[in-house]
């Protein structure tokens, strides 16, 4: 079992150190594939000109444009909660940047009181998410908006 309190406690030092959204994401992002076990991606997609954006993450080459609504980490944007899915051949609409992706947890950060990105984690293994998966990674999140500068 992660230990979130311990993993936010981590990202709030990266985040002291420095706010701004490149390199904090792109430790954060390390941060996460190195903490969580059974992981096949971790990062970030940062809202740009009303679409989702490639930001910084750890795994394989990934999808770069993703239209609002659109897949696991669309529908948590346009939605503005969390997306816990434990089998992603079963979402309508999931995009798979990676055939062995099996589940996905997403999770939207905001800045300035609008949602600006989304959290994205793929897993190669079916429900390896779990409601405490996702109550940790929100206050991870939480923890980062309170730092986190986008410009
Ligand atoms: N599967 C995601 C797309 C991003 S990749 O997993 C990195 C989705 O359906 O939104």
């Amino acid at each position: 079992m992660t230990d979130y309190e311990n993993l936010s406690a981590q990202l709030r030092a990266l985040a002291e150190a420095e706010p701004w959204y490149v390199p904090l994401l792109s430790n954060a992002s390390a941060l996460l594939m190195e903490t969580l076990p059974d992981l096949n991606w971790a990062g970030f997609y940062l809202l740009r000109e009303g679409e989702l954006v490639l930001g910084p993450f750890q795994g394989r080459v990934a999808c770069i444009r993703i239209a609002p609504g659109r897949g696991v980490c669309g529908t948590a944007l346009v939605k503005d909660e969390a997306q816990l899915v434990p089998d992603v051949h079963a979402f309508p609409g999931h995009i798979a940047c990676d055939s062995a992706s099996a589940s996905e947890l997403v999770v939207p950060i905001h800045a300035g009181g609008r949602v600006r990105a989304v959290l994205d984690l793929d897993s190669p293994t079916k429900g390896r998410f779990t409601e405490a998966d996702r109550a940790g990674l929100e206050q991870f999140v939480r923890a980062l908006e309170e730092f986190v500068r986008f410009d």
